[in-house]
């Protein structure tokens, strides 16, 4: 029998900490959060994509009240991101939500099918995805790759 680890790293930020390209992501991410659809869970959530050439992708949760219909803030940006064909790569992505009936301050983590959808969008270039996620606290957490996030990802 063997144990096996997996070590994921992260590193956790103030706002004021980040530089201007960083912070610029994430109010990216939060004026994208703006445009959220969700009357149902009242749970607002907004992504951004910075590419290489400095473009940004923007995407937001968008419910239905068939439910299933829905889907989640960064696999609207992802999807958007893949639907354009361009040859730009993902340099980040930057994530961040809120409740419209309670405070919300928890580090949004992002589910396991957007990350999952991230995967594969990271294996098609060249370069690792940075990865902000931000809680309305001004708490960021960064990391580098989604392996961090999604260590034993589905990859074939
Ligand atoms: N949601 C996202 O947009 N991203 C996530 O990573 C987790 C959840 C959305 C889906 C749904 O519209 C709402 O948040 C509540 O689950």
């Amino acid at each position: 029998m063997n144990r096996i680890e997996i070590k994921v790293e992260y590193f956790e930020y103030q706002f004021d900490e980040l530089n201007i390209e960083e912070q610029e992501l994430i109010n990216q991410s939060l004026l994208a959060r703006e445009n959220a659809y969700a009357p149902n869970s009242k749970f607002k959530v907004g992504a951004a994509l910075r590419l290489d050439n400095g473009e940004y992708i923007l995407g937001n949760n968008q419910e239905n009240k068939a439910s299933p219909s829905g889907l989640c803030a960064e696999r609207v940006a992802l999807f958007h991101y893949g639907s354009l064909n361009i040859k730009n790569e993902i340099k980040a992505i930057a994530v961040c939500a809120n409740n419209e009936t309670n405070d919300y301050y928890e580090i949004i983590k992002p589910c396991g099918g957007c990350l999952q959808v991230l995967v594969e969008y990271e294996s098609k270039q060249s370069i690792a995805i940075d990865i902000y996620l931000y809680s309305n606290d001004g708490r960021v957490w960064k990391t580098s790759g989604v392996k961090n996030l999604l260590p034993l990802m589905f990859k074939f």
